[in-house]
């Protein structure tokens, strides 16, 4: 198998040695490490249909990897054999068609790679999120991303009209014609977006870029609650096109341990919202950037976030999204929760607040599934989704039967069956392992 393996893609790109297989083997949370039999690394699709069709007829798995930054543990094996695909090195083309302003793009290219490009061409890809440079653009379409301009723009499923996508039998799929009508049936397109590497290997992707909309104003607003965060945004929908809330304590650790400036005042949380058209009547105590150096701190107060709580002793994230006027009942609830097992202060809530979408973290939490099953139910009882824009990946698959009834979730493995008879694709990923 390994020769096979070395036969396709070079004995450089076959990785067994553990010093080499650590950076690929361990996500980016550290919660989450495998034990691949290797680390397959490829450079185009060929080779990819032929190291898949070796897997599939040994029926060792595989795990696609993109740039590793998932945070829902998809990205690295399970407690089985298993190869791990490196996708990062697939990235020769990068192709722009002048008549629909779209962008053909292997999979390996980084997302801030493909925003680079689009601005360029004087547009905009309407994706963006902290792990921007390291996150490959297949992995952002295999997770179907969220992020910062969602409310403005929508999630990645919003930017993408076609995908080229192998299977585990090698055969390649391609969807890549870009046409604005076709109404012909199923779209693996759309199956595959937010697939989680559980159907095939998505090889290239085909996104539509806009014109640029300019952000005209950046501003740090004080509020005393969610409820001030959505009331101020709502009349001003049509401009925002970022609405972030932190809290006052969180900036205030994180700039500290940064030595970054402190944010003053008495409030609770803070909003960072951008936004195009004219400035809004804003209160005095709100702080406006005024430069660039102004737009770069606070953006860093909001995206120090992710990497400083992953930091903290025995934390854990979870990413949920309710209706946007339950925030208020749902944080209410979370702080109940959480007060039966720790300190307020090691409660973490930051997010996208007009999606409905916060991001909780928990840390020294020394028993997290407790918690994590209270907060599940709680978002359950809100009518809101168990994951938001992270995936189910391998740390939620026991509640996907909590919000998906048996008859979809038949219909969901019949699809998975459908393009991988053998079950070797990412097991584990989105449904639970059955004994
Ligand atoms: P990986 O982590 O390598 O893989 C993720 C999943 O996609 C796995 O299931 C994997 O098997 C599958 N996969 C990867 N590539 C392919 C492929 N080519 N074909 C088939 N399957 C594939 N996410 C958000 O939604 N919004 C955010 O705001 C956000 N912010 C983040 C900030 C930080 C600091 C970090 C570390 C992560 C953040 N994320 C966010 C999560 C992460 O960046 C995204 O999930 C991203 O889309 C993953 O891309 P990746 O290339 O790293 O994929
Ligand atoms: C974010 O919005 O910063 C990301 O989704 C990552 C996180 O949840 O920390
Ligand atoms: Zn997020």
């Amino acid at each position: 198998m390994i020769s096979k393996l070395k036969e396709i893609v070079g004995e450089n790109h076959v990785l067994t040695d553990p010093s080499l297989i650590a950076p690929y083997s361990n996500d980016w949370t550290n919660h989450y490490q495998s034990n691949p039999i290797a680390v397959v690394r490829v450079s185009n699709r060929e080779q990819v249909s032929a190291v898949l069709k070796v897997c599939n007829e040994n029926n060792v798995n595989v795990v696609p990897q993109g740039g590793n930054t998932g945070l829902v543990g998809a990205s690295v094996g399970g407690d089985f054999p298993h190869i791990i695909l490196s996708l990062k090195l697939l990235r020769n083309d990068l192709i722009f068609d002048e008549t629909t302003n779209q962008v053909i793009a292997d999979s390996g290219f980084t997302l801030g790679e493909i925003q680079k490009f689009a601005k360029e061409k004087g547009l905009e890809y309407n994706v963006d999120l902290g792990a921007r440079e390291a996150a490959t653009i297949g992995g952002t379409v295999a997770t179907n991303a969220g992020g910062m301009r969602v409310v403005a723009h929508g999630m990645t499923s919003a930017q993408v009209v076609g995908v080229e996508v192998v299977l585990p039998n090698g055969e390649i799929l391609q969807n890549l014609s870009g046409l604005a009508k076709n109404n012909t049936g199923f779209d693996i397109t759309r199956l595959a977006i937010g697939s989680e590497g559980t159907l095939g290997v998505i090889t290239r992707v085909r996104l539509q870029l806009k014109r640029p909309r300019q952000v005209e104003w950046t501003v740090l607003l004080p509020v005393t609650s969610i409820d001030e965060a959505i009331k101020f945004c709502r009349p001003k929908a049509s401009q925002i096109l970022a609405a972030e809330l932190m809290e006052t304590s969180s900036i205030n650790e994180i700039a500290a341990a940064n030595n970054a400036n402190l944010l003053s005042g008495r409030t609770d949380w803070w909003l960072l919202i951008e936004g195009d058209g004219e400035q809004p009547e804003l209160p005095e105590t709100a702080l406006l950037a005024l430069d660039a150096s102004d737009l770069e701190k606070y953006w860093s107060y909001r995206e120090s976030h992710t990497g400083y709580i992953n930091r903290l002793p025995n934390s854990i994230k979870i990413d949920v999204c309710v209706p946007v006027d339950s925030l208020s009942e749902f944080i209410f609830g979370v702080k109940e929760i959480w007060s039966e097992h720790g300190e307020l202060k090691d409660l973490w809530i930051f997010g996208h607040v007009m999606d409905g979408n916060l991001h909780l973290a928990v840390s020294n939490c020394e028993d997290p599934n407790p918690v994590i099953d209270s907060v599940m139910k709680l978002v359950v009882n809100l009518n809101g989704a168990i994951s938001a824009e992270h995936g189910i990946g391998r740390a939620k698959t026991k509640y996907l039967k909590d919000v998906k009834t048996p008859s979809e979730i038949a219909a969901m493995k019949a699809v998975k069956n459908a393009f991988d008879s053998n079950g070797i694709m990412n097991p584990g990923v989105i449904f639970p392992i059955e004994n």
